[in-house]
């Protein structure tokens, strides 16, 4: 082992995702993900079974990111672990298990916040991948959460809109499972999508005032609107796959385009990242680019297997926390409502 390096073991389990990951300064050794196929039979994450499924999970998906990044128990600096926000259940499996091998092993314990996560993805070294600098707009988007966070600097961050109901990932979740998709039903929007008219159908944008968001509304139009459709033809989903799908994505798209349009206008701030599982979208990457020579934005979109959930973005927070010396101790527990 280089006594140079700092390896940092992260281990996310908030919502449907057990990840370990391992982390040599700001550099990926190993990023393990085992999602729980479970939760399909059930149209949405049903959270006693994500915890039990974590408990089965931990040990062997630790154990793999270990052996991959080459190194051993031993070499670790330290454990970082998402405290919240996420499931009760599903965070204290991955709490206590971060809580007891610091504990054997003697070495620092590090409690994440998991949307400051998402966020600070964009700092782990990936040739390629340029680091924003500060200050920036980040747009966390995913199955739980929808902000628009003002980045000061690594610690220092400021939500300035959010939404007041559903996040944007639930708004695509909810939508697929009235189109009769498997859970989650987002992948698979943006997949028909491409092959769909975005204009093919209207739907409505809410009118929510500021930097907030509200898609809850725009779920419930889609109920309607398909009940209505299948009525006359019931054959409509079939037939018109494609079109809604592309339709109801380009509407999520400009909602949250116009947001972060306004975001930038009274921030001044022209540097905009996007985090989250909803950041894996396409159409959300396609349109962020297209804004960059519009708007004179300068644009961040993680690497595709740092948008939905993972222990690697947990493991670069350790990292820079262990640079701080930000350590927690044995009394830390975990945060269904973390807060940053
Ligand atoms: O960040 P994440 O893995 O978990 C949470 O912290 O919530 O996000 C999961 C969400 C789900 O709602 C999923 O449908 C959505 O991200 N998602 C997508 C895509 N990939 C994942 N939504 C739209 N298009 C995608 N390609
Ligand atoms: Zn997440």
């Amino acid at each position: 082992m280089n006594p140079q390096k700092i390896y940092i073991l992260g281990i996310e389990s908030s919502c449907d995702d057990t990840s370990a990951a391992i982390l040599s300064n700001g550099k990926v050794l190993s990023n393990v993900v085992a999602s729980q196929k479970i939760h399909e039979l059930y149209g949405g994450v049903v959270p006693e079974l994500a915890s039990r499924a974590h408990q089965q999970n931990i040990v062997p998906v630790i154990d793999q990111a270990i052996k991959q990044a080459g190194i051993e128990k031993k070499d670790l600096s330290a454990i970082a672990f998402t405290q919240g926000p996420g499931l009760m259940g599903s965070l204290l499996v991955g709490t206590s298990f971060a809580k007891s091998l610091a504990l054997a092993l003697d070495i620092p314990l590090i409690d994440v916040n998991h949307m400051q996560a998402h966020i600070l993805a964009h700092f782990i070294d990936e040739d390629e991948f340029e680091k924003p600098e500060f200050p920036f707009l980040a747009m966390t988007i995913s199955g739980g959460h929808t902000q628009i966070v003002k980045v000061n600097d690594h610690f220092d961050m400021e939500v300035i809109g959010e939404t007041i109901d559903d996040a944007v990932g639930e708004a695509f979740d909810k939508s697929a499972k009235i189109l009769g998709f498997p859970y989650p039903g987002g992948p698979l929007i943006d997949k028909y999508a491409r092959l769909g008219n975005p204009k093919a159908f209207p739907f409505p944008k809410p009118k929510v005032s500021d930097l907030d968001f509200s898609f809850s509304g725009l779920k419930t139009a889609v109920l309607y609107f398909i009940q209505k459709m299948v009525k006359e033809n019931p054959n409509f989903i079939e037939e018109n796959r494609d079109d809604i799908c592309a339709s109801l994505q380009y509407t999520i798209i400009n909602i949250l385009i116009d947001k972060l349009k306004k975001a930038s206008k009274q921030t001044g701030i022209k540097r905009i990242a996007i985090g989250g599982g909803v950041s894996a979208n396409s159409g959300i990457r396609k349109a962020l680019k297209e804004r960059e020579q519009k708007y004179g934005w300068k644009t961040f979109v993680p690497k595709f297997e740092y948008t939905t959930d993972n222990a690697a973005m947990i493991g670069i927070v350790g990292y820079l926390k262990f640079l701080k010396g930000d350590f927690t101790n044995m009394s830390v527990v975990a945060k269904a409502r973390a807060k940053f």
